[in-house]
């Protein structure tokens, strides 16, 4: 089972925690734990409690998101004050994020990219969709359009639910288990049918090895309804106001009830982690014998 590891900050600048604990919880992070922080604060959310209400999002789109560089914020339905709000809410919480993560791993800032902020506004239980796009089957996350050569994805969440409703997970084993469970159901990679997908437009780049892989392992998991069921794994609800973080490309999750939600995914390389043997790239390298690059 993956490590679920609680941090006691109040600050999102970790300045409370010793240099002790910020390492220790680095390090539970690249093992692919979670880090769990209850108390942090965040006022931004108490005078905008009425956007909390899933009538202002698309209701064909999983999320909204706001790209903070060019103010673009899609999925809502509403008028311009209620926007400007949600872009508010939203770009408050990545500012956080972002100066959580530079506190954890200060190496990070280096080489990262900031993907959009996420807010979520529709209730997870009960959702219809396809099996490979049902987030409450234990996955890795990988994504299908935009490959990258072992960039990792971390993610930062916050509950913001205002009713006490928890958000509930499933989180499973390790990493390397899941790669050796499923690494030998992987086809063999082809180069030449990556670029027609890139062609076609159906990848942003031409996928590599790894995210070949790293597509069929998230795949693999999700069909295996017995593996579902019986692999080790717990239950892990946070309540809200709960912070948390993990490398979702490596800490096996499922999403299985709970509604409101802020997520902020950010891409470190590999090269400024602590520990880059830690990395899903290194993992499966060393598994097969061969560069995923
Ligand atoms: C996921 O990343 O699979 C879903 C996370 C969530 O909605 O809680
Ligand atoms: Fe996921």
């Amino acid at each position: 089972m993956s490590d679920i590891h609680s941090v006691s900050s109040a600050q999102w600048n970790l300045q409370d925690l010793s240099t002790a604990q910020r390492m220790q919880a680095l390090a539970v992070l690249e093992d692919g734990g979670v880090l769990v922080l209850p108390h942090l604060p965040f006022a931004e959310l108490d005078t905008v409690r009425w956007l909390l209400d899933p009538k202002w999002a698309d209701p064909r789109r999983k999320n909204i998101s706001f790209d903070s560089t060019s103010q673009s914020l899609r999925g809502v339905h509403a008028d311009a004050a209620v926007c400007e709000a949600v872009r508010t809410l939203m770009g408050g919480f990545q500012n956080l994020a972002l100066v959580l993560i530079a506190a954890l791993a200060p190496r990070y800032a280096a080489q990262m990219r900031t993907a959009p902020v996420s807010l979520r506004l529709h209730e997870v239980q009960g959702r219809q969709s396809s099996w490979r796009a049902d987030d409450s089957r234990l996955h890795i996350d990988a994504f299908p359009s935009r490959p990258n050569r072992g960039e990792r994805i971390l993610r930062v969440f916050r509950n913001i639910n205002p009713d006490g409703k928890a958000r509930i997970w499933r989180v499973g084993e390790p990493f390397i288990d899941v790669a050796r469970r499923f690494g030998g159901q992987v086809p063999r990679y082809r180069r030449a049918h990556a670029i027609v997908l890139n062609m076609l437009g159906m990848t942003r780049s031409v996928r590599s090895p790894y995210d070949h892989t790293m597509l069929h392992l998230h795949d693999r998991m999700k069909a295996d309804l017995d593996y579902q069921r019986t692999c080790p794994q717990s239950s892990v609800p946070f309540a809200p106001h709960t912070t948390w973080v993990c490398f979702s490309d490596q800490t096996s999750h499922a999403a299985m009830s709970g509604q409101f939600l802020l997520e902020q995914t950010l891409h470190p390389t590999v090269a400024v982690m602590q520990n880059p043997a830690k990395a899903p790239i290194a993992v499966l390298d060393s598994m097969f014998h061969r560069s995923m690059r």
